[in-house]
């Protein structure tokens, strides 16, 4: 594929952005559907925005003022914005999470983001209307920094956007992901990965000299390893947070991850470079025939000499991201006030499909907006009851040190991402590391980093842990979430409620009418107030809430699901149909352990306790002993 003119201006920023002082960057963006064929296999149906797909960058500096002006002209999906990596400080009900901060916004509707940037480093934005985002709404955040302290070591800045791609939209794959036909839970598998939304792009370099290049992967599903043929590099920024610089050859992308490299050229220009990703395909369950999981592009020294083909790798060999130390020195936070106790699991409910818990609960949409929940609840908006089971709320008072411990029961890798804030990665247990130990670490058998790592997305190896520390100095709802688009269909989600008083002192004024008016404007009308089934009355009164499916009957396994499947593909669809239906009654009256379940994790969390409503209080009630 030639270099089109339109790729060679999009890689070939040369620093033209001013440094100016803090201005108000607007943008309009409406959404559309347009026909886009970036792998040159296959012509499909894309979101694009104002007619155009790559989609815009984001562009502006530390101190700036961006307004997003979004008209979903979809005309037959609602969407929404989310500023991937942005602390939205003050602007909770800016972060974009249909459900979580704000409504859908509905076809025909429109809807403004206005928030200020107060961090440096290298974003992306993405719908978070569930699993939309991979059929093309997703681009690059950039911002850039009048002090970056590395800003010496650059003459110039390039985007890299890597991602996988499908050629199905996601409606059909997802209606075929969470389906009784596919009981193991499988993830669709991307047809090709791409490179700044294309294949076989030319990155046109000058000798001797070295380039900044933000690397942001934007896939629904695929991590990619990333090196460049012939070249090392530096990394100095990872999800937006400097690190001191440190020298790599590979690295490991996961969905939502970016890098910030200096890459130093060569002095002669005998020679170009492959550049390329290759999508991890141990994250696939079957691998289709014929998928080609990587992606080349070239760093182009001389335009008339060849295009090389890629070398055959032994092993991945990728960079430990753990081992970065911050720029800024932050130290490790100490004694957690609050350990937030995440297992992972894949499991059936009654509705044969395949879903994702975190420590027993799949993420169900609540009727309410759990932001507008807080907002609408008085003081039980300390209480996490109010937001539903289904949302997994946890609720954080001030300051307060957090850790979230996630271990994974699941032989797959996910990559975890907090909204609001980035973490300390504090540790990472190996491949079949089992669960995180605190002991381990009161007995000095594990010694954690004196400065760790932060960033906002991390890998949690297969039945491994991760050990993540933040500080509660940011009020608004913020998820929890995998992100693998598949994974936050199937409900690996949860919301932190970070002082919820707080957010009813400060919000209320600051949400524009035309949030509210995107809820009106649903069909049927999203309610805006109440608890999470929308009740104003009796907030403790959860009745109408949206709850998971039915658990599986005791006794009734993958297996027998997996035997049952077969049996209907098999073209005995009428009798499957009928034995299902007959044991989905039983599953009913023997739901009764998994609800035993439930409320012995909102016991433990402090769920149900309806006295204790203060703040604080609420907060001692799910704190452990760190
Ligand atoms: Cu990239 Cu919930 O976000």
């Amino acid at each position: 594929m030639a270099l089109s003119l339109s790729n060679f201006l999009y890689i070939s920023t040369i620093l033209l952005f001013s440094f100016a002082s803090a201005s108000t960057r607007v943008y309009n963006f409406t959404a559309g559907w347009l026909t886009t064929n970036p792998d040159g296999q296959f012509e499909r149906t894309t979101i694009g925005i104002n007619g155009q797909w790559p989609l815009p960058r984001i562009e502006a500096n530390v101190g700036d003022r961006v307004i997003v002006h979004l008209k979903n002209d979809l005309g037959n999906q609602s969407t929404s914005i989310h500023f991937h990596g942005l602390y939205m400080n003050g602007t909770s009900h800016m972060d974009g999470v249909a459900s979580g901060t704000q409504c859908p916004v509905p076809p025909g509707a429109t809807f403004t983001y206005d928030f200020n940037i107060t961090q440096p480093g290298t974003y992306w934005y993405h719908s978070h209307v569930d699993g939309q985002y991979p059929d093309g709404f997703r681009g690059p955040l950039i911002i850039h920094d009048p002090k970056n302290p590395y800003a010496d070591l650059f003459d110039e800045e390039l985007v890299l956007t890597l991602s996988d791609w499908y050629h199905e939209q996601m409606p059909k794959l997802i209606g075929e992901f969470l389906s009784v036909s596919n009981p193991t839970g499988a993830e669709p598998v991307p047809q090709s990965a791409l490179m700044n939304d294309t294949q076989n792009l030319q990155i046109p370099v000058q000798p001797g000299k070295t380039y900044f290049i933000r690397i942001v992967n934007m896939a629904a599903f695929a991590a990619q390893y990333f090196w460049i043929e012939g070249h090392t590099f530096r990394i100095i920024e990872v999800d937006g947070i400097y690190h001191e610089p440190t020298e790599a050859s590979q690295i490991y992308v996961t969905a939502a991850q970016r890098y910030g490299i200096l890459l130093t050229t060569k002095n002669e220009t005998t020679e170009n470079f492959a550049i390329v990703g290759s999508m991890d395909q141990d994250l696939f369950d079957q691998i289709p025939d014929g998928l080609n999981p990587n992606v080349t592009s070239f760093l182009v020294y001389d335009a008339e000499k060849p295009m090389p083909t890629p070398a055959l790798i032994d092993e991945f060999d990728p960079f430990d991201d753990l081992t970065l130390v911050p720029t800024d020195g932050e130290e490790l936070l100490e004694d957690p006030d609050l350990v937030v106790q995440l297992d992972v699991l894949m499991d059936n409910l009654g509705d044969g499909a395949n879903y994702a818990f975190f420590s027993g609960i799949t993420y169900v949409r609540p009727k309410v907006p759990s932001l507008y929940t807080a907002l609408s609840t008085g003081d039980l908006a300390t209480d996490p009851i109010v937001y539903g089971v289904n949302t997994n709320a946890y609720i954080l008072g001030d300051s307060q040190t957090v850790e979230i411990v996630v271990n994974n029961h699941d032989p797959g890798k996910h990559p975890f991402h907090l909204h609001g804030h980035a973490f300390q990665a504090v540790l990472r247990g190996d491949d079949d590391s089992g669960d995180y130990d605190a002991n381990a670490v009161l007995n000095g058998s594990v010694v954690l980093p004196r400065k760790p790592m932060r960033r906002d997305t991390l890998l949690v190896r297969p039945n491994g842990h991760i050990v993540l520390r933040f500080k509660s100095d940011n009020p608004g709802v913020w998820l929890f979430h995998c992100h693998i688009e598949w994974h936050v269909d199937s409900g690996l989600i949860m919301t932190f409620v970070e002082q919820p008083l707080v957010l009813q002192q400060t919000l209320p004024s600051r949400i524009p009418e035309d949030h509210y008016a995107a809820c009106a404007a649903m069909n049927p009308p999203m309610p805006s107030t109440g608890n999470a089934g929308a009740n104003t009355e009796n907030f403790y009164d959860l009745s109408e809430a949206n709850v998971s499916p039915a658990p599986l009957p005791d006794g009734f396994q993958t297996k027998g699901i997996v035997a049952m499947t077969f049996s209907i593909l098999a073209g005995l669809l009428g009798i499957g149909t009928v034995i299902w239906y007959g044991l989905g009654e039983m599953g009913v009256i023997e739901a009764d352990r998994e609800k035993r379940k439930l409320d012995k994790v909102a016991n433990e969390r402090g769920v149900g306790s309806r006295a204790n409503t203060s703040e604080g209080h609420a907060v001692d009630q799910i704190t452990r002993a760190g």
